[in-house]
């Protein structure tokens, strides 16, 4: 009996100290080293738009406006009330008055410019310099989904559960200088980065996005094995599948569906699995070669 009161006694203060520290501790607030960030590499407008269309869109894009101008964001709600923001080049309600460097830094880290971290958004740290560049040119560009718009569609209102989170778990990314580009010509190294970086096959594709290693991939918990519970446009709960072994489809099967979302020509694969209709054969082939030596 007097052990199960000391049990609840330290219990209780626990709970006291704990419910202290977080009403007294500010969110943290980052350094934003521009410093470190170096923009030379070569830029493709449309390399750009590509990225933006197979990760960005499906968080940003709000249909009514034709603008990645933000949405309401489909997590779970215990995150809160998530929305995403307005990255047009409006200079009060998207990223206009953002620099490029800014811009970069956030991609990479998670850190915005006013030392802010967002954990709600993947990072970017392994981009090639050139796709970072790529993408921010894009993001400058005349298309019309960043064409500047005075619209924001919510302010994000964290839980309990997301701050504490915020404040003892989650930590930026350690900026990376300097990633070279990627020899296409060797199609295993390529198809490596384009499903563990460029287009995020791998994240949602193995055991959980918290867990993926985005240093050392291939270290990731259930590395491309799937069963990541993801949630499509009407909140059901929608696992991801294992592309391994690879070799269960066809090459030429397996570039139709990750191209069209479509499986065996018949059932339409459910979001967030799109259509990546803006990659090309040779990149879903390097990508399908690359899985192929995980076999
Ligand atoms: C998984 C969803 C998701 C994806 C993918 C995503 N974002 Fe975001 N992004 C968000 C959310 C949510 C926020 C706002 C978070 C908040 O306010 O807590 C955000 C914030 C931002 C911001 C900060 C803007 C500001 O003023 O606060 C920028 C810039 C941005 N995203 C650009 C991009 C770009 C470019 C891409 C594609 C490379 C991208 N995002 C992909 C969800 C996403
Ligand atoms: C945002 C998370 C996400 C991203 C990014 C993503 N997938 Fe998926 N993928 C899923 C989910 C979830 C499913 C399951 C869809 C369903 O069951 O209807 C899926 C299904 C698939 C399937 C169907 C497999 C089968 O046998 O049913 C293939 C193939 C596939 N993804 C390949 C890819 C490739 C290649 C990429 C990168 C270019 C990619 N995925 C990026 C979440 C994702």
């Amino acid at each position: 009996m007097r052990y199960i009161k000391i049990v609840i006694f330290i219990f209780i203060e626990f709970l006291v100290l704990g419910i202290i520290i977080y009403l007294t501790t500010p969110l943290p607030v980052y350094e934003v080293e521009l410093a470190k960030v170096n923009l030379t590499a070569n830029k493709d407008i449309t390399e750009g738009k590509k990225l933006a269309s197979a990760i960005c869109r499906s968080c940003h894009y709000n249909p009514e406006l034709n603008r990645l101008s933000g949405i309401q964001h489909g997590n779970p709600k215990k995150f809160g009330k998530i929305y995403s923001s307005n990255i047009t080049k409006d200079s009060m309600y998207g990223i206009g008055s953002w620099t490029d460097k800014e811009l970069a830094y956030f991609f990479k880290t998670g850190i915005k410019k006013d030392g802010t971290f967002i954990f709600d958004m993947p990072k970017y740290n392994y981009l090639t310099d050139e796709d970072i560049s790529s993408l921010i040119a894009y993001l400058r560009s005349d298309d019309d989904w960043v064409k500047p718009v005075a619209s924001i569609k919510g302010h994000t209102q964290y839980s309990i559960l997301s701050k504490v989170l915020l404040k003892f778990y989650f930590r930026p990314e350690s900026y990376i200088e300097h990633i070279a580009p990627i020899d296409k010509s060797d199609s295993v190294a390529w198809g490596k980065y384009l499903s563990t970086v460029k287009y995020s096959c791998a994240s949602c594709h193995s055991f959980n996005a918290l867990t993926f290693n985005n240093k050392e991939p291939e270290k990731s918990v259930g590395y491309f094995k799937g069963g990541n519970p993801h949630y499509d446009e009407y909140n059901n709960k929608v696992y991801s599948a294992s592309l391994r072994p690879v070799s269960k489809y066809k090459q030429d099967d397996f570039i139709n569906m990750v191209q069209t979302g479509i499986k065996n020509n018949s059932t339409t694969l459910r979001r967030p699995m799109i259509p990546f209709n803006m990659l090309d054969k040779d990149e879903i082939k390097a990508i399908f070669l690359y899985l192929k030596t995980l076999d």
